[in-house]
């Protein structure tokens, strides 16, 4: 099994979703396994600017140098996600959203034709056959409240691109005080416990 596991808190190995991620991971791990670790925050994730898009729609043999360096840097993280059976994504809530490196990388996965199409019934994932485990991890209390704008949208793009084998594990109220952060943990173990359990 190829595990990509991707991290994208400024908080590095501080983070509640590094620490969470690292528990999944030990957990998920078999022998012969492999992980591909990818930390957007400390990589940094180029936008998808015109100069960009640019080199994307030039051909090959009419490309520079510098062009031809950005497509084959998103070849690279489209490349990362075919090979992967597993994607072991965190994800800290940033304004409601996911870190804007996270939707950077996100923008350079989607590519009509590669990890989508669109088709006369609507748009088709082309990544079929893999599993995504979510770790998403909030200051705040936002789980099936209208302020979640952050998983669902993480939903929407994962099916998307062709996967709909998701399981969201939520850590809460991690900067309330009290005894909410302990709380919010103590659920968040139970919840990564059940997606573990669940079959595939
Ligand atoms: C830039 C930034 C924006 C944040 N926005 C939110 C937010 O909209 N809602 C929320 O509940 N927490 C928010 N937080 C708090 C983080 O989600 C919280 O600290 C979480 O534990 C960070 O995850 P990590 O420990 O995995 O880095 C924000 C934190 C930062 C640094």
């Amino acid at each position: 099994m190829n595990i990509l596991r991707v991290d994208s808190s400024v908080f590095a190995e501080g983070g509640v979703s590094h620490q969470l991620a690292d528990e999944l991971i030990a957990a998920l791990l078999q022998p012969g396994d492999k992980v591909v670790n990818r930390d957007l925050a400390a990589e940094g994730v180029p936008h998808v600017d015109p100069a960009r898009m640019q080199a994307l729609g030039t051909a090959a043999a009419d490309r520079s140098e510098r062009q031809q360096a950005m497509v084959d840097y998103a070849d690279a993280q489209i490349e990362q996600v075919q090979r992967a059976d597993v994607l072991v994504i965190g994800v800290p809530m940033y304004n409601f959203s996911v870190p804007s490196v996270l939707k950077a990388w996100f923008d350079h996965i989607a590519r009509a034709g590669v990890t989508f199409e669109y088709t006369s019934a609507g748009p088709r994932g082309l990544l079929q056959g893999k599993r995504a485990f979510v770790i998403t991890t909030r200051g705040g209390l936002h789980r099936g409240q209208p302020s979640d704008t952050q998983v669902p949208f993480i939903r929407n793009f994962l099916a998307f691109i062709g996967i709909s084998d998701v399981e969201v594990i939520y850590a809460e109220g991690l900067n309330m005080g009290g005894d909410q952060r302990e709380q919010g943990l103590s659920e968040a173990r139970q919840m990564m416990a059940a997606a573990l359990a669940t079959p595939a």
